[in-house]
C-alpha cells in the first residue's frame, strides 16, 4: 500500500509524481476541481516549483491570495513564531491581534467596525445577513437583494443566491428569494431594480471572476445614491480586487463614493485563511452578542499575519510598486493587441488585468504555462492576470515575451489545423 501512497513517498523524502497524486486524488476526493497538471511542491517570491524542478513564473499568485508571493522571509518568521505561542483560541477570549488588525483596516478602508471569517463566501454571507437585519429594523419585507449579471461572490447557498451567473446557481435552486439582477454599468436597470424593499444593493468594484471589468465610478454613486434614497445598504465586494491589488488599499478609492459594508479575504494574511467585513455607520453595529459567529475567525496566528502583510505592503512601498509594474504590464498587453490579431483588449487596473481574446483562452493558457507562465482563463476568452505586489520589471517583460510567444503558438497551430 505504501508504495502507491505519494504521500508515504514524500516522507521518504522522495518527491511524490504527478502521476501518483492524481491516481490517489481520483479515487478519494469529491470532483469538484479540475486540476492543471502541475504538481507543485515549493514558492519562492513569484516563482512556482513543480515536483520536476521546474520553475514558472506565476502571474496568477493563488487566484490573487499570494500578493507577497511565497515564502516571503518576514511571513514564515511571524508563522514560526506565532505557531509556538498561540495559533489558535476561539473568539471565547481576547488575544492581542484582532483588535489592532479591525483598527488598522477601519482605518485604510474608512470604516468603523469589524468582523472576522475564514473565506470570501463567508464574509458574504455575513454582509448579507447584515442586510437582512438592517432591512428588518425599517419593515419585515424589506429583504430584496439587488446584485449584478456576471457577478461572482462565492459558493455557499447565500453568497449562490447574489452571483449573476446560471452555470454556479441553477444545480442549487431554488436559492435566496428576492434577489434581482442588473447588468453592470446600466443604471436604468439598476434605478428599475431598486425599490422600498431593498435591502441592499451589492457590487464588485471590480468584477474579478467575471473577466474583469470595473465598474464605472459613475455607477457606483448612482448605487450610493439610490441606496441612500430607498434606506437599502450599500456593499462592495473587494474580496478579489481590494487590499491593494488596484495600486490603492481599496479598488473604490478611486471613486468619491464609500460603501456601509466592504469585503475582503484573499491575500489579507498572505496566504493563510481569513477573511472579513467592515462596516461603518448603523450598519457596523446591527450584531448583538450571540447573532453571529464562526470558531476559526480572526485567530492570533491569522490576525498577526494579516498585520504583517499591512506592514510589508506600506513600508516596502508594495502600492506604488503595484502601479509602476501594472501600467508596464498595461502598456504591454495593448503592444500585444496591436501585435496579435486574435488578442482585442485588455481591461483592467494594478495588478488585475484580462487581455480578451475573440477566441477560447484556454489554449493560450496551457500553452504558456508549458513555457513557463502562470495565468488563468476566465469566461472561456477571458486571459486573467494577477500577479504578486512583488514583482519587478524584468518579471513583467519575461511574462509578456511567454505571453506573446504563446499566441503566436497557438494561432500557427490553430492555422496548419
Ligand atoms: C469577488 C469575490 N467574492 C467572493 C469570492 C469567494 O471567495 P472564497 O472562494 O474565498 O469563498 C471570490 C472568490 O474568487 C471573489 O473573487
Amino acid at each position: 500500500m505504501a508504495d502507491s501512497n505519494p504521500f508515504a513517498a514524500a516522507a521518504a523524502s522522495t518527491p511524490p509524481r504527478l502521476e501518483q497524486v492524481q491516481e490517489l486524488e481520483s479515487r478519494v476526493l469529491m470532483r469538484t476541481y479540475e486540476r492543471i497538471p502541475l504538481l507543485a511542491v515549493e514558492g519562492k517570491g513569484p516563482w512556482l516549483y513543480d515536483a520536476d524542478g521546474r520553475r514558472y513564473l506565476d502571474f496568477l499568485a493563488g487566484i490573487a491570495v499570494n500578493a507577497l508571493g511565497y515564502a516571503h522571509p518576514r511571513i514564515t518568521r511571524v508563522l514560526r513564531d506565532q505557531g509556538r505561542r498561540l495559533i489558535h483560541l476561539s473568539n471565547l477570549y481576547y488575544h492581542d491581534y484582532q483588535g489592532q488588525l479591525a483598527e488598522r483596516l477601519n482605518r485604510l478602508a474608512g470604516m468603523e467596525r469589524a468582523f472576522f471569517a475564514n473565506s470570501g463566501a463567508e464574509a458574504i454571507e455575513t454582509a448579507i445577513k447584515l442586510a437582512r437585519l438592517h432591512g428588518r429594523t425599517i419593515t419585515p419585507d424589506k429583504f430584496e437583494l439587488v446584485a449584478l449579471e456576471n457577478s461572482f461572490h462565492g459558493r455557499t447557498l447565500g453568497a449562490l443566491s447574489i452571483t449573476g451567473q446560471p452555470k454556479y446557481r441553477q444545480p442549487y435552486e431554488p436559492l435566496l428569494p428576492g434577489v434581482r439582477f442588473v447588468p453592470l454599468n446600466d443604471g436604468n436597470r439598476l434605478r428599475e431594480a431598486v425599490n422600498e424593499r431593498t435591502c441592499a444593493i451589492i457590487v464588485e468594484s471590480i468584477q474579478g471572476e467575471g473577466g474583469v471589468f470595473p465598474a464605472e465610478p459613475a455607477f457606483l454613486q448612482l448605487a450610493a445614491d439610490l441606496a441612500r434614497e430607498h434606506r437599502a445598504l450599500l456593499i462592495f465586494d473587494e474580496i478579489q480586487c481590494g487590499l491593494g491589488r488596484t495600486g490603492k488599499w481599496f479598488a473604490f478609492q478611486a471613486t468619491t463614493v464609500v460603501p456601509d459594508l466592504v469585503t475582503l479575504a484573499k491575500p489579507i494574511a498572505a496566504g493563510f485563511p481569513l477573511s472579513c467585513v467592515l462596516g461603518r455607520g448603523p450598519a457596523a453595529t446591527l450584531f448583538q452578542p450571540g447573532m453571529h459567529g464562526t470558531t476559526f475567525g480572526g485567530g492570533p496566528l491569522a490576525c498577526r499575519l494579516a498585520l504583517e502583510f499591512l506592514d510589508i505592503v506600506e513600508e516596502d512601498h508594495l502600492l506604488e510598486n503595484v502601479q509602476t509594474m501594472g501600467n508596464l504590464l498595461m502598456e504591454g498587453l495593448e503592444n500585444i493587441v496591436r501585435r496579435h490579431a486574435q488578442a482585442t483588449t485588455v481591461r483592467g487596473r494594478g495588478l488585475i488585468l484580462a487581455l480578451q481574446l475573440d477566441r477560447p483562452a484556454r489554449p493560450v493558457v496551457e500553452q504558456a504555462r508549458e513555457m513557463g507562465l502562470l495565468i488563468n482563463a476566465t469566461h472561456d476568452s477571458v486571459v486573467r492576470l494577477l500577479p504578486p505586489y512583488i514583482i519587478e520589471a524584468r518579471h513583467v517583460r519575461q511574462a509578456l515575451k511567454v505571453l506573446s510567444r504563446a499566441l503566436r503558438t497557438v494561432a500557427r497551430g490553430q492555422k496548419a489545423s
